[in-house]
């Protein structure tokens, strides 16, 4: 048993995919395994957190210690978040869709041989964008950026359009996407910190060991 320095912090973690409804039975996905945020959780949790966990559709088992709920869409995951308030620490790891189809077919769309069904997307709420301007905004909120190019200037631009505290910065060029380990950057106000090539579980622990310095 280590220390507890986020024992009476409430701690809310997005992580995994979204995935947005076309009609009953398809939908539109991302290859997000949900790893990073998981383990993020947990490892939040071992420092003593009260962590809420909203999970997007992964296969993964709950980290021990972990409030979880299960949600498929972002709007769900908007509204989930929003029922985790008020926290004091918020890291939004999930890879939400951009887009939703506007409007979901209400029974399964026919292939009828002629036409191609007229899918039109719609916007999905930027949840870490918006619970950055909450009114009861975490006191930390981090942000998570995955690039394949220029990954720290992108970053640092997303640390200012979204208003999030941090942005964790990871360099998915190679192999990361479901992958075990992760490279990634930890940006904000103060600079940028490179970290070494670790798996996601020690990018984890690092990261709750910089929040509990952060907010404990
Ligand atoms: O804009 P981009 O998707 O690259 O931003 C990634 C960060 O924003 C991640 O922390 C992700 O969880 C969050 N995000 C969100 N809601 C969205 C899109 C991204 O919370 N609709």
């Amino acid at each position: 048993e280590g220390a507890r320095p986020l024992a009476g912090k409430r701690a809310v973690v997005t992580a995994g995919p979204t995935h947005e409804p076309i009609d009953p039975v398809r939908y539109i996905a991302n290859r997000s395994s949900g790893r990073q945020g998981f383990a993020i959780a947990e490892a939040l949790a071992a420092l003593g957190a009260d962590v809420t966990l909203v999970a997007g559709p992964v296969t993964l088992p709950a980290p021990r210690n972990v409030r979880r709920i299960d949600v498929e869409s972002a709007r769900e995951m908007r509204q989930a978040v929003e029922d985790a308030l008020p926290a004091d620490i918020a890291v939004m790891v999930a890879a939400v869709a951009d887009w939703r189809v506007a409007e979901e077919a209400p029974t399964k769309l026919k292939k009828d041989g002629a036409s191609l069904p007229p899918l039109t997307l719609a916007e999905n709420p930027d949840i870490l964008a918006e619970l950055s301007m909450h009114d009861r905004r975490p006191r930390l909120v981090v942000g998570f950026a995955a690039e394949t190019d220029n990954v720290v200037d992108h970053a640092s631009a997303k640390l200012a359009r979204k208003g999030c505290d941090w942005i964790v910065a990871n360099d998915v060029s190679g192999d990361v996407m479901g992958g075990a380990d992760n490279r990634v950057h930890l940006v904000t106000a103060g600079g940028v910190e490179d970290w070494p090539d670790l798996p996601k579980s020690e990018v984890a622990r690092r990261l709750a060991d910089r929040i509990a310095k952060e907010c404990a």
